[in-house]
């Protein structure tokens, strides 16, 4: 496939729903989604024109969620990292979080940057998974960085303060909202964006291959004239 995005972003919606039409509780749901972010993930590092990938797994407003909810996402997201190092290295794919990682506890941050430390070598695709994330923190927090520098505030600067610094070519979302959640405000500026309804679970590879091949065929101005 030719004229493939760089960057891919997607929110990964939609894992309590299907949870609940199986009759199982929302957790067994992201168990299952855990499973969708390795097949995408691996699907994404066999395409080298696909430098990025940046998936929504924890924002800054999720904190909302019961107690029960918020604990058992913690744990899998420990589970994972705990597990899932092989598949890095195995692909070749360099790990790098974005997000407020302070507000996790000390030893979920501490497995978050192991796997981030033991992928810095890899040279294929970059994912990202957003944790603790929403673009408006992320934007104070780059001004902040600025201010604390004493580092005039251009566009340049800025997007480089930010944790995600690349621009986004193709924001994804699964489980049917049409809306962004505070994710990737800046970065999507230009993004083309695709809606599914389909439950993050069930979300394959082959229709990530459909976004792309409409996403092959869209004309990109960017304000220009073509
Ligand atoms: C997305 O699925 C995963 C997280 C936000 C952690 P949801 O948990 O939002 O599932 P729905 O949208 O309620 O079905
Ligand atoms: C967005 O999903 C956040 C993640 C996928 C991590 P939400 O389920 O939290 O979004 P809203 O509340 O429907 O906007
Ligand atoms: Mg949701």
């Amino acid at each position: 496939m030719n004229n493939l995005p760089s960057h891919i972003a997607i929110i990964m919606d939609g894992n309590g729903r299907w949870a609940k039409a199986q009759g199982k509780n929302r957790t067994f749901g992201h168990e299952k989604g855990a499973e969708t972010v390795r097949a995408i993930t691996t699907y994404c590092s066999q395409h080298p024109q696909i430098k990025h990938l940046t998936l929504y797994a924890f924002s800054t407003e999720n904190w909302k969620r019961p107690k029960l909810e918020v604990e058992f996402l913690m744990k899998l997201l420990e589970r994972y990292f705990k597990k899932e190092l092989p598949l890095y290295l195995e692909n070749n794919i360099q790990f790098l979080p974005i997000g407020n990682l302070s507000s996790f506890s000390p030893s979920l941050q501490k497995t978050i940057l192991n796997v981030c430390e033991a992928t810095a070598h890899c040279t294929g695709l970059v994912q990202s998974l957003a944790l603790n994330y929403g673009g408006k923190d992320e934007i104070i927090r780059a001004a902040q960085k600025l201010h604390e520098a004493n580092i005039s505030i251009t566009e340049t600067s800025l997007s480089q303060a930010l944790d995600c610094t690349q621009e986004v070519d193709i924001l994804i979302r699964t489980g049917g909202d049409h809306r962004i959640s505070n994710f990737l405000l800046w970065q999507s500026a230009y993004a083309e964006l695709f809606f599914t309804n389909t439950l993050w679970p069930e979300f394959k590879s082959d229709e990530l291959e459909k976004i792309l091949s409409k996403f092959q065929k869209v004309e990109r101005r960017f304000g220009g004239l073509n």
